[in-house]
């Protein structure tokens, strides 16, 4: 039963679906391009049936995929990643350590160097083959002694993968590199103010930048991290052939969970786009996703959303500036990973009550594919068309959409360079899938070159 009792993020296009299945041979509205051959992979919460983890982030992470093949959806299956804490272990030892395994696993599913890997931050990544099974943790050799970002970045001309791991216990901040192979290869400590809860981060051709926002760790009745009004705000800029070496920019407090994109300009300043929340948006939101104690109807009416801002690091005059790119509430930013810690034109996202979202930076406007009042619209993943010398959006974007009922779900794929004109093709999936968090195109070149599983 669904009542104004049942937290938020276990009712309607959030509620967690009961098993794992598969379907194959899936209805196809439209024509999907043949060069969209390979796996379209998403993460997100879901707890076992009967279970209340508490908060929106704290359910078991489940893996969504839909495999498609020369103009067919070939198969839907959806599978729990089989985490040390889904089978009961706790994430905190007797002796007051972490058990990184014991973990959800639930916010982002990436592929590198031949590993499919099912990321959460407080974690090490889990492993899964291309059909969703649970191979186990990684921890690169031992190499990896603190947590992974579920936001690891990857250069798209060396093909390394920067990452960082962020504690509510010393070190708060490290930042990891992992080779285009796989191996880590770097590990270095950042210094920053306190443990912060650090979701993102971006990188440039030759920098990271942290995000040092007052939501940190506290140990308060229910939610751990909250906002400090004590703590201020700053960003970190860290040549990546420096690493450790950090410049702090102050800005006014805020909070980010997702970084869009982030460049060098020809003046060499940083350009970094955000979604950006008020110290009040955060706040509001926070409690519409957590066990809200002032009822949850009241917490959706209240919950704030974010706005796109660039800011504009000046390393030379030791500023930085701040600017709304639209008014429009978003979230889940995402760009052409070609375009990852380069100039980007277009930035992707979505919107409660637009849909899907693409921002054009050249000429300041959105352009919106609406869904109507009815459904909503998870991230949209880019994937790049192949052709040799293809324009930014010459591609396609994917989506998986749930209605607010909770009740049905399709993959939805846009052209890039029209997304608000009609769908290019929309695939049915058998039932409704929980709207959740982030996901990947995996192409088939990249599961045949795979390591990870026989
Ligand atoms: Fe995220």
């Amino acid at each position: 039963m669904t009542t104004t009792e049942t937290p938020l993020y276990l009712q309607g296009h959030l509620a967690p679906v009961p098993d794992e299945i598969e379907a194959v041979d899936l209805p196809v509205t439209g024509t999907l391009p043949p060069e969209l051959t390979g796996r379209y992979l998403r993460n997100g919460p879901n707890p076992l049936p009967g279970e209340n983890a508490g908060h929106w982030f704290a359910g078991h992470g489940m893996l969504h995929g839909v495999r498609l093949r020369e103009g067919r959806a070939e198969w839907y299956r959806n599978r729990w990643v089989r985490t040390g804490a889904l089978e009961g272990h706790p994430f905190v030892r007797p002796d007051g350590t972490f058990d990184r395994t014991a973990v959800h696993a639930n916010t982002h599913v990436i592929e590198h160097g031949g590993r499919i890997l099912a990321l959460v931050e407080n974690g090490l990544p889990y492993v899964v083959t291309p059909e969703l099974e649970t191979v186990g943790p990684d921890d690169f050799a031992g190499r990896l002694t603190t947590a992974m970002t579920a936001h690891p970045k990857t250069d798209p001309v060396t093909g390394d993968l920067h990452f960082f791991g962020y504690s509510p216990l010393p070190p708060y901040l490290t930042y990891h590199r992992l080779s285009a192979g796989g191996e880590l290869v770097e590990s270095a400590e950042v210094p920053v103010a306190g443990p912060t809860m650090m979701h993102d981060f971006a990188v440039t051709a030759r920098h990271a930048v942290f995000l040092d926002l007052p939501m940190t760790f506290q140990m308060r009745a229910g939610l751990p991290y909250g906002w400090d009004d004590a703590y201020g705000a700053r960003l970190g800029v860290m040549p990546l052939d420096r690493p450790g070496a950090v410049r702090w920019f102050e800005i006014d407090p805020c909070y980010v969970f997702h970084v869009g994109n982030a460049y060098e300009d020809e003046a060499g300043r940083i350009v970094l786009d955000v979604a950006r929340y008020t110290r009040d948006a955060i706040a509001a939101t926070w409690q519409a996703i957590g066990p809200s104690p002032s009822g949850h109807a009241a917490a959706a009416a209240a919950a704030g959303v974010a706005t796109l801002h660039r800011w504009t690091i000046d390393p030379a005059a030791g500023t930085v500036a701040q600017a709304q790119l639209s008014e429009a509430g978003l979230e889940f930013p995402t760009v052409d990973d070609e375009r990852v810690g380069r100039p980007n034109r277009y930035l992707y996202a979505v919107s409660d009550t637009e849909g899907i979202l693409q921002h054009d930076a050249e000429r300041g406007t959105v352009a919106a594919h609406g869904l109507g009042p009815d459904v909503v619209a998870g991230e949209a993943v880019f994937v790049p068309s192949g052709a040799p010398d293809r324009a930014e959006a010459d591609g396609w974007l994917l989506s998986i959409t749930t209605t607010r009922d909770g009740k049905a779900s399709e993959l939805l794929v846009l052209d890039a360079t029209d997304v608000a004109g009609a769908p290019v093709a929309r695939v049915t999936l058998p039932r409704g899938v929980p709207a959740g968090f982030h996901g990947s195109w995996i192409p088939d070149e990249d599961v045949r070159r795979s390591t990870c599983c026989p």
